[in-house]
């Protein structure tokens, strides 16, 4: 029984009897528990934590052999071992001028290659100098793709959107349902618009789908010749025989490599559309946003260091408390596609039950994750973090400054977001209730009947980030915060955080059921429940034979 998790589990039963509110005896908790970090403060003491939690977590951690973990990944071990990958997004964004290796091979000449050709082409689109159809300019651009092809770099053209300083107007098609693509097209003119075709496989059957159809609209609408599909068309790709096959050429390829998984790519080509929407110098910046995250996270001791505190305590509340869920609430407008992003990485990353032996686990490992911009969540789901019966962490994230003035808006989304941090920790009493309900006048009798309603128990745990301003910079450092974290509750929990063989099961059954819905024979059989929905789908759709 006296192994670290043992007693981690007996910490959690003697912590459970005491709450935050008591732990805020001590005045000094707030400064002891948050971290300064460049332009980034991180409040951790709204947490199930004391200086005993941390050294059982930190030495956890060296028991998970943490600190050698991190230094393996950025060397480029092959520790994505299910697909025999390195995982190494942290290269693209390498200012280090140190080489970086993936078996014998410096990748850093390549990455700076790849990256000037990029910068070569951005530049040229955002100048005019890149010509369309008929010598037009390129006015749009649209995305296509899914997953980590989309919601990184949608969720960044949206965040930066006050950096928009191109002309360009930047779209983002993923879903397969036709109304996504249909939309964006009815407002679109082909010989403006440039579609990047942004698919690491190039295989994903919605992104192809979507890319096929689009080229069928530019070709069918547009007074060009096949040939000039090459100047509407480019390839974000690390399957050069597909894009050729779509017929992308080779100069309008922009590659990746396997070393990056999909749902770390935004800082890769994948990025394209997010340097076309706000120039490459703004790009440039979100990347070194990136590598001072990795600096931090390398070097920093473990009680100083954002992401490990972070991954932490996610491990000690899914694992030790039982918590699953974890709600992700940026007070910014333009951040609101910041936790649809997250869930893809921490969901698809960590959403895992077998170990690095091939073992199935016996302890909880990824959380559900979920979001909305501030305030419109607290008029939606709050009440549930606030009065439901589970507990959901949540993690808070504003800025010091707005991108206009600091008015009356701005003013009132921060009382907004430090006010629910201390609301959902401290709650209401039940004197308290009373309190209010005598006020308003109401009879004893009634009184006892309301006054359960309108307590808190309070109790709620919470993290708040603050960053002085959204600035491509800034928002670097919040997404390589967020993928470090990551990282390290799949080391505690020791899986692989990186592959996601979760996705596939499903993407071959429904090349199964396509072709039943299309017609053709289906050459699996399935469960009464899948054929009875098929043949409801066959008897009642117009197109069905
Ligand atoms: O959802 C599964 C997945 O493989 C993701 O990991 C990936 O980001 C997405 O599909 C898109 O894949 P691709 O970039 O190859 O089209």
């Amino acid at each position: 029984m006296n192994d670290i998790y043992s007693r981690l589990i007996e910490h959690q039963k003697r912590f459970a009897k005491h709450t935050l509110n008591e732990l805020f005896t001590d005045k000094n908790r707030g400064k002891k528990y948050s971290v300064l970090f460049q332009d980034i403060y991180f409040d951790y003491s709204k947490n199930f934590l004391t200086a005993e939690t941390l050294n059982l977590l930190f030495e956890l951690a060296e028991k998970r052999n943490l600190r050698q973990k991190i230094e393996e990944m950025f060397a480029g071990k092959e520790i994505n071992f299910t697909e025999k990958r390195s995982v190494l997004h942290t290269a693209l964004r390498n200012f280090s001028n140190k080489p970086v290796f993936v078996g014998d091979e410096d990748i850093m000449p390549k990455i700076l290659h790849v990256r000037s050709n990029m910068k070569d082409f951005v530049n040229r689109v955002i100048s005019g100098e890149w010509k369309g159809v008929d010598n037009n300019r390129i006015t749009d651009v649209v995305n296509i793709g899914i997953g980590g092809s989309h919601l990184g770099p949608e969720m960044v053209v949206k965040a930066l959107s006050h950096y928009n300083t191109t002309d360009l107007k930047v779209h983002f098609v993923s879903n397969v349902d036709k109304d996504d693509l249909q939309e964006k097209l009815a407002i679109l003119a082909p010989e403006n618009t440039l579609f990047i075709i942004s698919s690491k496989t190039f295989t994903t059957s919605e992104t192809m789908t979507n890319a096929e159809t689009a080229k069928k609209w530019f070709v069918d609408n547009c007074s060009s010749k096949f040939d000039d599909i090459a100047k509407h068309f480019i390839a974000i790709s690390t399957n050069r025989e597909k894009t050729a096959e779509f017929g992308i050429p080779e100069e309008n390829m922009f590659e990746f490599w396997d070393w990056v998984g999909g749902r770390y790519s935004l800082w890769s080509t994948i990025g394209m559309s997010i340097a076309l929407a706000v120039g490459w110098e703004n790009f440039e910046e979100l990347l070194r946003g990136g590598f001072e995250i990795d600096r931090h996270f390398r070097s920093s001791p473990f009680d100083m260091n954002i992401p490990v505190l972070m991954g932490l305590l996610t491990v000690w509340y899914a694992t030790y408390w039982k918590f699953n869920s974890n709600s992700v609430i940026p007070y910014s407008h333009v951040l609101s596609r910041f936790p649809a992003f997250l869930q893809q990485l921490q969901m698809e990353s960590n959403g895992k039950s077998v170990n690095f032996a091939g073992n199935e686990i016996e302890y909880e490992t990824g959380q559900v994750i979920f979001g909305e911009a501030g305030t419109n969540s607290q008029h939606s789901f709050f009440q549930l973090l606030h009065q439901g019966t589970q507990t959901i962490p949540v993690d808070f994230i504003g800025f010091a400054n707005a991108h206009f003035e600091n008015d009356v808006h701005f003013k009132l989304l921060l009382s907004n977001m430090i006010a629910q941090a201390e609301a959902l920790m401290i709650g209401k009493s039940r004197e308290k209730a009373e309190e209010e309900l005598v006020k308003l006048g109401i009879e004893q009798e009634e009184m006892m009947k309301l006054v359960n309603h309108r307590m808190f128990a309070g109790n709620k745990p919470s993290n708040t980030m603050l960053l002085e301003r959204l600035t491509p910079k800034s928002l670097g450092k919040l997404i390589a915060i967020y993928e470090h974290k990551v990282f390290v509750e799949g080391v505690i929990w020791n899986i692989n955080s990186f592959d996601q063989w979760g996705v596939e099961l499903g993407k071959v059954l429904a090349k199964e059921i396509y072709k039943t819905l299309d017609g053709q024979k289906s050459a699996i059989e399935h469960d009464s429940s899948t054929e009875n929905l098929l043949e409801f789908l066959k008897s009642r759709s117009k197109n069905s034979v």
